[in-house]
Protein backbone atom coordinates (compact mmCIF):
# COMPACT_ATOMS: atom_id res chain seq x y z
CA UNK A 1 0.00 0.00 0.00
CA UNK A 2 0.93 3.40 -1.15
CA UNK A 3 2.72 5.35 1.65
CA UNK A 4 0.06 8.25 3.39
CA UNK A 5 1.59 11.97 2.77
CA UNK A 6 0.79 15.12 4.32
CA UNK A 7 1.02 17.83 2.11
CA UNK A 8 -0.33 21.79 2.13
CA UNK A 9 -3.41 22.18 -0.71
CA UNK A 10 -4.76 26.29 -1.28
CA UNK A 11 -8.32 26.17 -0.95
CA UNK A 12 -8.42 28.66 -3.30
CA UNK A 13 -6.54 27.74 -6.13
CA UNK A 14 -5.66 23.81 -5.28
CA UNK A 15 -1.78 24.56 -5.88
CA UNK A 16 -0.02 22.18 -2.96
CA UNK A 17 2.61 23.32 -0.67
CA UNK A 18 5.19 21.09 1.59
CA UNK A 19 5.09 23.11 4.15
CA UNK A 20 2.22 25.75 6.08
CA UNK A 21 2.57 29.26 4.89
CA UNK A 22 0.53 31.81 5.44
CA UNK A 23 0.17 33.03 1.03
CA UNK A 24 -0.20 30.66 -0.89
CA UNK A 25 2.47 30.73 -3.49
CA UNK A 26 0.51 29.88 -6.78
CA UNK A 27 -2.47 32.53 -5.98
CA UNK A 28 -1.12 34.72 -3.57
CA UNK A 29 -4.14 34.22 -1.30
CA UNK A 30 -4.01 34.49 2.43
CA UNK A 31 -4.85 31.65 4.59
CA UNK A 32 -5.71 29.24 2.31
CA UNK A 33 -3.45 26.45 2.99
CA UNK A 34 -4.64 23.28 4.93
CA UNK A 35 -3.09 20.19 5.76
CA UNK A 36 -4.55 17.36 4.06
CA UNK A 37 -3.39 13.30 4.19
CA UNK A 38 -2.86 11.95 0.56
CA UNK A 39 -2.45 8.52 -0.58
CA UNK A 40 -1.87 8.10 -3.77
CA UNK A 41 -3.68 5.21 -5.05
CA UNK A 42 -1.65 2.76 -7.51
CA UNK A 43 -2.31 3.61 -11.34
CA UNK A 44 -3.95 0.61 -12.10
CA UNK A 45 -6.74 1.62 -9.27
CA UNK A 46 -7.04 5.26 -9.83
CA UNK A 47 -10.95 5.72 -9.73
CA UNK A 48 -11.68 6.91 -13.23
CA UNK A 49 -10.03 3.65 -15.32
CA UNK A 50 -11.52 1.08 -12.60
CA UNK A 51 -14.57 2.54 -13.50
CA UNK A 52 -14.58 1.63 -16.80
CA UNK A 53 -12.10 3.74 -18.75
CA UNK A 54 -9.77 1.08 -19.55
CA UNK A 55 -9.41 0.85 -23.08
CA UNK A 56 -6.41 3.03 -24.18
CA UNK A 57 -6.32 6.08 -26.04
CA UNK A 58 -5.06 6.06 -29.69
CA UNK A 59 -3.96 8.85 -31.09
CA UNK A 60 -5.76 9.83 -34.03
CA UNK A 61 -5.33 12.59 -37.06
CA UNK A 62 -7.66 15.42 -36.23
CA UNK A 63 -9.11 15.25 -39.75
CA UNK A 64 -10.48 11.94 -39.09
CA UNK A 65 -12.28 13.67 -35.87
CA UNK A 66 -15.90 14.02 -37.05
CA UNK A 67 -18.54 15.88 -35.77
CA UNK A 68 -17.16 19.95 -35.52
CA UNK A 69 -20.52 20.96 -35.94
CA UNK A 70 -21.82 18.73 -33.74
CA UNK A 71 -25.26 20.29 -32.34
CA UNK A 72 -25.45 21.24 -28.82
CA UNK A 73 -28.78 21.51 -26.54
CA UNK A 74 -30.35 24.14 -25.30
CA UNK A 75 -31.20 24.87 -22.14
CA UNK A 76 -34.49 26.36 -22.62
CA UNK A 77 -33.13 29.69 -21.33
CA UNK A 78 -31.65 31.42 -24.15
CA UNK A 79 -29.17 34.47 -22.18
CA UNK A 80 -27.87 30.77 -20.54
CA UNK A 81 -27.33 29.34 -23.84
CA UNK A 82 -25.64 32.32 -25.23
CA UNK A 83 -23.59 32.60 -21.94
CA UNK A 84 -22.29 28.87 -22.45
CA UNK A 85 -21.14 29.76 -25.92
CA UNK A 86 -24.68 28.33 -28.02
CA UNK A 87 -26.09 25.75 -25.82
CA UNK A 88 -24.63 22.82 -23.96
CA UNK A 89 -21.59 20.61 -25.99
CA UNK A 90 -22.09 17.30 -24.82
CA UNK A 91 -19.52 15.58 -22.89
CA UNK A 92 -18.25 19.12 -21.75
CA UNK A 93 -18.01 19.59 -18.21
CA UNK A 94 -19.30 23.49 -16.36
CA UNK A 95 -18.56 24.30 -13.30
CA UNK A 96 -21.31 26.56 -11.63
CA UNK A 97 -20.09 28.83 -8.68
CA UNK A 98 -21.85 30.87 -6.02
CA UNK A 99 -22.50 31.52 -2.52
CA UNK A 100 -25.27 29.42 -0.72
CA UNK A 101 -28.63 30.50 -0.93
CA UNK A 102 -27.95 32.25 -4.19
CA UNK A 103 -30.08 29.94 -6.34
CA UNK A 104 -27.41 27.45 -7.97
CA UNK A 105 -30.08 24.55 -7.21
CA UNK A 106 -32.93 25.73 -8.37
CA UNK A 107 -31.38 27.30 -11.95
CA UNK A 108 -29.94 24.03 -12.32
CA UNK A 109 -33.57 22.06 -11.52
CA UNK A 110 -35.41 24.29 -14.09
CA UNK A 111 -32.33 23.90 -16.60
CA UNK A 112 -32.71 19.95 -16.04
CA UNK A 113 -36.35 20.21 -16.63
CA UNK A 114 -36.02 21.94 -19.61
CA UNK A 115 -33.47 19.26 -21.48
CA UNK A 116 -35.44 16.15 -19.78
CA UNK A 117 -38.37 18.15 -21.66
CA UNK A 118 -37.23 18.07 -24.97
CA UNK A 119 -35.81 14.28 -24.41
CA UNK A 120 -32.38 14.31 -22.80
CA UNK A 121 -32.00 11.54 -19.75
CA UNK A 122 -31.20 13.77 -17.07
CA UNK A 123 -29.32 12.59 -13.96
CA UNK A 124 -29.54 15.09 -10.80
CA UNK A 125 -27.53 13.74 -8.00
CA UNK A 126 -28.14 15.69 -4.53
CA UNK A 127 -25.54 15.78 -1.95
CA UNK A 128 -27.22 18.40 0.59
CA UNK A 129 -31.00 17.60 0.05
CA UNK A 130 -33.24 14.54 0.44
CA UNK A 131 -35.59 13.93 -2.63
CA UNK A 132 -38.00 15.00 -0.64
CA UNK A 133 -35.95 18.20 -0.59
CA UNK A 134 -35.82 18.92 -3.88
CA UNK A 135 -39.66 17.99 -5.28
CA UNK A 136 -40.44 20.63 -2.87
CA UNK A 137 -38.22 22.86 -4.74
CA UNK A 138 -39.46 21.41 -7.75
CA UNK A 139 -43.16 22.22 -7.15
CA UNK A 140 -42.52 25.74 -6.73
CA UNK A 141 -40.91 25.56 -10.29
CA UNK A 142 -43.23 26.39 -13.69
CA UNK A 143 -40.99 23.53 -15.88
CA UNK A 144 -42.41 20.31 -15.21
CA UNK A 145 -39.84 18.10 -13.42
CA UNK A 146 -41.55 14.78 -13.58
CA UNK A 147 -38.86 13.36 -15.99
CA UNK A 148 -35.50 14.31 -14.14
CA UNK A 149 -34.07 11.45 -12.34
CA UNK A 150 -33.43 12.43 -8.56
CA UNK A 151 -30.35 10.54 -6.72
CA UNK A 152 -29.40 11.62 -3.30
CA UNK A 153 -25.91 10.03 -2.81
CA UNK A 154 -22.23 11.04 -2.39
CA UNK A 155 -19.96 8.25 -3.19
CA UNK A 156 -18.62 8.92 -6.28
CA UNK A 157 -18.13 5.30 -7.00
CA UNK A 158 -21.96 4.90 -6.30
CA UNK A 159 -23.14 8.03 -8.67
CA UNK A 160 -20.10 6.80 -11.38
CA UNK A 161 -22.32 2.89 -10.71
CA UNK A 162 -25.61 4.29 -11.01
CA UNK A 163 -24.42 6.56 -14.57
CA UNK A 164 -23.51 3.20 -16.17
CA UNK A 165 -26.77 1.82 -15.80
CA UNK A 166 -28.83 4.51 -16.43
CA UNK A 167 -26.67 6.47 -19.22
CA UNK A 168 -27.89 9.71 -18.75
CA UNK A 169 -26.72 12.01 -21.41
CA UNK A 170 -26.86 14.77 -18.36
CA UNK A 171 -25.54 14.92 -15.00
CA UNK A 172 -25.89 17.60 -12.34
CA UNK A 173 -23.89 17.16 -9.41
CA UNK A 174 -24.92 19.39 -6.18
CA UNK A 175 -22.51 20.22 -5.08
CA UNK A 176 -19.11 18.65 -5.46
CA UNK A 177 -18.03 19.60 -2.06
CA UNK A 178 -19.84 16.81 -0.38
CA UNK A 179 -18.97 14.22 -2.43
CA UNK A 180 -16.13 11.90 -1.89
CA UNK A 181 -14.50 9.08 -2.89
CA UNK A 182 -13.34 5.94 -1.31
CA UNK A 183 -10.25 5.83 -2.59
CA UNK A 184 -8.71 9.00 -1.12
CA UNK A 185 -8.26 9.92 2.69
CA UNK A 186 -9.58 13.14 3.90
CA UNK A 187 -13.52 14.31 4.52
CA UNK A 188 -15.85 15.84 1.34
CA UNK A 189 -14.62 19.00 0.25
CA UNK A 190 -11.22 18.96 0.83
CA UNK A 191 -8.96 20.07 -1.90
CA UNK A 192 -7.86 16.61 -2.82
CA UNK A 193 -10.93 15.20 -2.42
CA UNK A 194 -13.47 17.65 -4.89
CA UNK A 195 -10.26 17.48 -7.18
CA UNK A 196 -10.06 13.54 -7.65
CA UNK A 197 -14.20 12.98 -7.64
CA UNK A 198 -14.36 15.91 -10.13
CA UNK A 199 -11.45 14.36 -12.60
CA UNK A 200 -13.00 10.59 -11.98
CA UNK A 201 -16.03 12.10 -13.55
CA UNK A 202 -14.83 13.72 -15.95
CA UNK A 203 -13.40 10.91 -17.41
CA UNK A 204 -16.69 9.19 -17.58
CA UNK A 205 -18.72 12.35 -18.93
CA UNK A 206 -16.00 12.31 -21.73
CA UNK A 207 -16.23 8.45 -22.90
CA UNK A 208 -20.16 8.59 -22.41
CA UNK A 209 -20.36 11.93 -24.04
CA UNK A 210 -22.17 13.06 -20.87
CA UNK A 211 -22.85 16.53 -19.74
CA UNK A 212 -22.02 17.42 -16.89
CA UNK A 213 -23.00 20.50 -14.56
CA UNK A 214 -21.53 20.75 -11.18
CA UNK A 215 -22.14 23.04 -8.34
CA UNK A 216 -19.60 25.03 -5.99
CA UNK A 217 -20.06 26.88 -3.33
CA UNK A 218 -17.88 30.19 -2.96
CA UNK A 219 -17.12 29.90 0.56
CA UNK A 220 -15.37 32.62 2.36
CA UNK A 221 -13.88 30.88 5.49
CA UNK A 222 -10.78 28.16 4.37
CA UNK A 223 -11.17 24.31 5.39
CA UNK A 224 -13.23 23.81 2.05
CA UNK A 225 -12.40 23.61 -1.71
CA UNK A 226 -13.79 26.74 -3.49
CA UNK A 227 -14.52 26.20 -6.85
CA UNK A 228 -11.30 28.10 -7.78
CA UNK A 229 -9.46 24.46 -7.20
CA UNK A 230 -11.79 22.77 -10.21
CA UNK A 231 -11.43 26.43 -12.43
CA UNK A 232 -8.42 24.43 -14.69
CA UNK A 233 -9.77 20.75 -15.57
CA UNK A 234 -13.72 22.03 -16.60
CA UNK A 235 -14.72 23.31 -19.68
CA UNK A 236 -16.99 26.19 -18.58
CA UNK A 237 -16.61 28.32 -15.94
CA UNK A 238 -19.77 30.54 -14.74
CA UNK A 239 -20.05 32.29 -11.54
CA UNK A 240 -23.92 33.23 -10.19
CA UNK A 241 -23.61 36.75 -8.49
CA UNK A 242 -26.17 38.46 -6.87
CA UNK A 243 -25.34 42.64 -8.09
CA UNK A 244 -27.87 44.79 -6.33
CA UNK A 245 -28.52 42.34 -3.35
CA UNK A 246 -32.10 42.17 -4.37
CA UNK A 247 -33.72 39.69 -6.61
CA UNK A 248 -31.56 40.03 -9.52
CA UNK A 249 -28.82 37.25 -10.35
CA UNK A 250 -26.52 37.45 -12.97
CA UNK A 251 -24.50 34.19 -14.63
CA UNK A 252 -21.40 35.84 -15.59
CA UNK A 253 -19.12 33.29 -17.86
CA UNK A 254 -15.50 33.87 -16.58
CA UNK A 255 -14.17 31.31 -18.74
CA UNK A 256 -15.35 29.08 -21.87
CA UNK A 257 -13.60 26.33 -24.13
CA UNK A 258 -16.12 26.84 -26.92
CA UNK A 259 -17.21 30.60 -26.71
CA UNK A 260 -16.59 33.82 -25.52
CA UNK A 261 -15.66 33.85 -22.23
CA UNK A 262 -17.02 36.97 -19.92
CA UNK A 263 -20.85 37.39 -21.25
CA UNK A 264 -23.45 37.44 -18.54
CA UNK A 265 -27.05 36.65 -18.27
CA UNK A 266 -29.61 37.93 -15.95
CA UNK A 267 -32.29 36.42 -14.39
CA UNK A 268 -34.51 37.60 -11.44
CA UNK A 269 -35.36 35.33 -8.27
CA UNK A 270 -39.18 34.95 -8.04
CA UNK A 271 -41.98 32.88 -6.00
CA UNK A 272 -41.58 30.34 -9.07
CA UNK A 273 -37.93 30.42 -9.63
CA UNK A 274 -35.43 32.33 -11.77
CA UNK A 275 -37.00 34.24 -14.63
CA UNK A 276 -34.91 35.38 -17.56
CA UNK A 277 -34.62 39.16 -17.78
CA UNK A 278 -34.52 40.58 -21.22
CA UNK A 279 -33.62 44.50 -20.98
CA UNK A 280 -30.66 44.42 -18.55
CA UNK A 281 -30.03 47.69 -19.47
CA UNK A 282 -33.69 49.15 -18.33
CA UNK A 283 -32.96 46.95 -15.13
CA UNK A 284 -30.05 49.33 -14.47
CA UNK A 285 -31.19 52.67 -15.52
CA UNK A 286 -34.31 52.26 -13.40
CA UNK A 287 -35.27 54.65 -10.91
CA UNK A 288 -33.70 57.57 -12.67
CA UNK A 289 -37.22 58.47 -14.18
CA UNK A 290 -37.26 61.09 -11.21
CA UNK A 291 -33.74 61.70 -10.77
CA UNK A 292 -32.59 64.75 -12.48
CA UNK A 293 -30.26 65.46 -9.69
CA UNK A 294 -26.46 66.38 -10.71
CA UNK A 295 -24.23 64.11 -11.00
CA UNK A 296 -25.67 61.65 -12.43
CA UNK A 297 -24.74 60.34 -16.41
CA UNK A 298 -25.12 57.59 -18.33
CA UNK A 299 -22.22 54.81 -19.46
CA UNK A 300 -22.83 52.95 -22.60
CA UNK A 301 -20.24 49.87 -21.53
CA UNK A 302 -19.91 45.92 -22.92
CA UNK A 303 -20.65 43.05 -20.74
CA UNK A 304 -18.70 40.70 -22.46
CA UNK A 305 -20.22 40.83 -26.46
CA UNK A 306 -23.22 42.60 -24.42
CA UNK A 307 -23.86 46.31 -24.40
CA UNK A 308 -25.35 47.56 -21.62
CA UNK A 309 -26.39 51.05 -20.15
CA UNK A 310 -25.68 51.91 -16.99
CA UNK A 311 -26.07 55.20 -14.60
CA UNK A 312 -22.92 56.56 -12.63
CA UNK A 313 -23.79 59.21 -10.23
CA UNK A 314 -20.84 61.48 -8.00
CA UNK A 315 -21.03 63.38 -5.43
CA UNK A 316 -18.75 66.06 -4.18
CA UNK A 317 -18.48 68.02 -0.89
CA UNK A 318 -15.74 70.51 0.82
CA UNK A 319 -13.51 68.70 2.49
CA UNK A 320 -12.90 68.74 6.13
CA UNK A 321 -9.91 66.79 6.60
CA UNK A 322 -6.62 67.58 5.51
CA UNK A 323 -6.06 64.69 2.21
CA UNK A 324 -9.56 64.30 0.88
CA UNK A 325 -11.53 61.46 0.65
CA UNK A 326 -11.65 59.13 -2.74
CA UNK A 327 -14.47 56.31 -2.66
CA UNK A 328 -15.93 54.68 -5.11
CA UNK A 329 -18.48 51.27 -5.63
CA UNK A 330 -18.34 49.69 -8.95
CA UNK A 331 -14.76 51.50 -10.09
CA UNK A 332 -11.37 51.64 -9.84
CA UNK A 333 -10.64 54.05 -6.72
CA UNK A 334 -6.77 54.96 -8.83
CA UNK A 335 -8.74 55.02 -11.70
CA UNK A 336 -10.89 57.83 -10.51
CA UNK A 337 -8.15 59.78 -8.55
CA UNK A 338 -6.45 59.79 -12.11
CA UNK A 339 -10.03 61.39 -13.53
CA UNK A 340 -10.06 63.69 -11.03
CA UNK A 341 -6.28 64.99 -11.58
CA UNK A 342 -7.12 65.27 -15.72
CA UNK A 343 -10.18 67.46 -14.62
CA UNK A 344 -7.93 69.87 -12.37
CA UNK A 345 -4.66 70.12 -14.83
CA UNK A 346 -6.70 69.73 -18.19
CA UNK A 347 -9.88 71.20 -17.55
CA UNK A 348 -9.50 73.92 -14.39
CA UNK A 349 -11.72 72.05 -12.44
CA UNK A 350 -10.45 72.10 -8.72
CA UNK A 351 -11.10 68.73 -7.43
CA UNK A 352 -8.12 68.84 -4.69
CA UNK A 353 -10.25 69.91 -2.48
CA UNK A 354 -13.29 68.04 -2.63
CA UNK A 355 -13.97 64.63 -1.31
CA UNK A 356 -15.29 62.98 -4.39
CA UNK A 357 -18.12 59.49 -4.08
CA UNK A 358 -18.33 57.63 -6.84
CA UNK A 359 -21.48 55.21 -7.38
CA UNK A 360 -22.47 52.68 -10.32
CA UNK A 361 -26.16 52.06 -9.74
CA UNK A 362 -27.27 48.36 -9.89
CA UNK A 363 -23.91 46.83 -8.58
CA UNK A 364 -22.07 46.43 -11.29
CA UNK A 365 -18.93 46.97 -12.22
CA UNK A 366 -17.73 49.25 -14.59
CA UNK A 367 -14.03 47.65 -15.61
CA UNK A 368 -13.55 49.31 -19.27
CA UNK A 369 -11.70 52.49 -19.82
CA UNK A 370 -15.04 53.26 -21.74
CA UNK A 371 -16.32 54.82 -18.95
CA UNK A 372 -13.85 57.23 -18.18
CA UNK A 373 -16.23 60.06 -19.99
CA UNK A 374 -19.06 59.02 -18.25
CA UNK A 375 -17.42 58.82 -14.82
CA UNK A 376 -15.87 62.83 -16.02
CA UNK A 377 -18.86 64.05 -16.69
CA UNK A 378 -20.49 62.84 -13.41
CA UNK A 379 -18.08 64.39 -11.77
CA UNK A 380 -18.19 67.82 -13.73
CA UNK A 381 -21.78 67.58 -12.63
CA UNK A 382 -21.54 67.40 -9.09
CA UNK A 383 -18.89 70.21 -9.08
CA UNK A 384 -21.11 72.30 -10.52
CA UNK A 385 -24.71 71.38 -9.29
CA UNK A 386 -25.98 71.48 -12.27
CA UNK A 387 -27.28 68.39 -14.05
CA UNK A 388 -26.60 66.58 -17.21
CA UNK A 389 -29.11 66.49 -20.63
CA UNK A 390 -31.09 63.45 -19.21
CA UNK A 391 -31.19 61.63 -22.78
CA UNK A 392 -27.64 61.44 -23.44
CA UNK A 393 -24.79 59.02 -22.59
CA UNK A 394 -21.23 58.75 -22.88
CA UNK A 395 -18.50 56.80 -24.35
CA UNK A 396 -14.67 57.25 -24.18
CA UNK A 397 -11.88 56.44 -22.61
CA UNK A 398 -9.98 59.92 -21.21
CA UNK A 399 -6.24 60.31 -21.78
CA UNK A 400 -3.69 61.74 -19.39
CA UNK A 401 -3.66 65.01 -21.18
CA UNK A 402 -7.47 65.14 -21.03
CA UNK A 403 -7.82 64.01 -24.74
CA UNK A 404 -11.13 61.65 -25.45
CA UNK A 405 -10.11 58.44 -27.30
CA UNK A 406 -12.34 56.36 -29.21
CA UNK A 407 -13.55 53.17 -27.65
CA UNK A 408 -14.12 49.25 -29.17
CA UNK A 409 -17.24 48.39 -30.59
CA UNK A 410 -19.18 51.58 -30.78
CA UNK A 411 -21.86 50.45 -33.28
CA UNK A 412 -23.25 48.19 -30.31
CA UNK A 413 -22.95 50.92 -27.43
CA UNK A 414 -25.18 53.23 -29.74
CA UNK A 415 -27.63 50.85 -31.07
CA UNK A 416 -28.21 49.98 -27.27
CA UNK A 417 -28.64 53.34 -26.37
CA UNK A 418 -31.05 53.97 -29.45
CA UNK A 419 -32.61 50.97 -28.46
CA UNK A 420 -33.36 52.41 -25.07
CA UNK A 421 -34.57 56.18 -26.49
CA UNK A 422 -31.24 58.12 -25.84
CA UNK A 423 -31.19 60.69 -28.05
CA UNK A 424 -27.41 61.95 -28.38
CA UNK A 425 -24.19 60.32 -27.27
CA UNK A 426 -20.91 62.26 -26.75
CA UNK A 427 -18.11 60.59 -27.67
CA UNK A 428 -14.60 60.94 -29.48
CA UNK A 429 -13.69 62.75 -32.22
CA UNK A 430 -12.34 59.63 -34.45
CA UNK A 431 -12.74 55.84 -34.26
CA UNK A 432 -15.99 55.44 -36.07
CA UNK A 433 -20.03 55.64 -35.50
CA UNK A 434 -20.34 57.88 -38.50
CA UNK A 435 -21.73 55.68 -41.05
CA UNK A 436 -25.37 55.33 -39.07
CA UNK A 437 -27.81 56.48 -42.06
CA UNK A 438 -31.14 57.10 -39.96
CA UNK A 439 -30.15 56.61 -36.37
CA UNK A 440 -32.16 58.43 -33.57
CA UNK A 441 -29.02 58.79 -31.66
CA UNK A 442 -27.33 62.83 -32.54
CA UNK A 443 -23.60 62.33 -32.10
CA UNK A 444 -21.92 65.01 -29.89
CA UNK A 445 -17.78 64.76 -31.41
CA UNK A 446 -15.36 66.28 -28.67
CA UNK A 447 -11.75 66.37 -28.77
CA UNK A 448 -11.04 66.59 -25.01
CA UNK A 449 -12.29 67.00 -21.16
CA UNK A 450 -11.80 70.76 -21.44
CA UNK A 451 -14.13 71.46 -24.36
CA UNK A 452 -16.35 68.99 -22.95
CA UNK A 453 -16.88 71.16 -20.11
CA UNK A 454 -17.40 73.88 -21.75
CA UNK A 455 -20.32 72.50 -24.11
CA UNK A 456 -21.56 70.82 -20.76
CA UNK A 457 -21.81 73.67 -18.75
CA UNK A 458 -21.32 76.76 -20.90
P1 LIG B 1 -31.06 27.58 -3.95
O1 LIG B 1 -31.24 27.22 -5.38
O2 LIG B 1 -31.34 26.52 -2.95
O3 LIG B 1 -29.59 28.15 -3.70
P2 LIG B 1 -28.17 27.41 -3.74
O4 LIG B 1 -28.37 26.09 -4.36
O5 LIG B 1 -27.32 28.35 -4.55
O6 LIG B 1 -27.70 27.33 -2.33
O7 LIG B 1 -31.95 28.86 -3.71
C1 LIG B 1 -32.28 29.20 -2.45
C2 LIG B 1 -33.01 30.51 -2.32
O8 LIG B 1 -33.87 30.81 -3.41
C3 LIG B 1 -33.86 30.42 -1.11
O9 LIG B 1 -33.57 31.57 -0.32
C4 LIG B 1 -35.26 30.41 -1.59
C5 LIG B 1 -35.17 31.10 -2.92
N1 LIG B 1 -36.17 30.66 -3.88
C6 LIG B 1 -37.09 31.57 -4.36
O10 LIG B 1 -37.09 32.74 -3.99
N2 LIG B 1 -38.02 31.18 -5.30
C7 LIG B 1 -38.06 29.89 -5.77
O11 LIG B 1 -38.92 29.56 -6.62
C8 LIG B 1 -37.11 28.95 -5.25
C9 LIG B 1 -37.13 27.52 -5.72
C10 LIG B 1 -36.18 29.38 -4.32
MG1 LIG C 1 -28.15 24.21 -3.42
Amino acid sequence: MAKVRTVFLCTECGGAAHRWQGQCPHCEAWNSLVEERVRPAPKSERLGRAAGGAEEARAVSLASVEGVDRPRWSTGLEDLDFVLGGGVVPGSMVLLGGAPGIGKSTLLLQVSARLAATGHRVLYVSGEESAYQVKLRADRLPEPTDEVLMLPETSAEAIIEKIENLEPDVLVLDSIQTMYTDRLDGAPGSVAQVREVAAALQRVAKRREMATFIVGHVTKEGGIAGPKTLEHIVDVVLYFESPTGLDHRIVRGTKNRFGAADEIALFRMGAAGLEPVANPSALFLQGREDAGASGSAVVATLEGTRPVLVEVQALVNRSVYGSPQRVATGFDGRRLALLLAVLERRARLKTSDLDVFLNVVGGLRLAEPAADLGVVAAVASAIKDRSLDRDAVFVGEVGLGGEIRPVSQLERRLNEAGRLGFSSAYLARGGGGGGRPGSAVALRRVADVRRLVDELFG
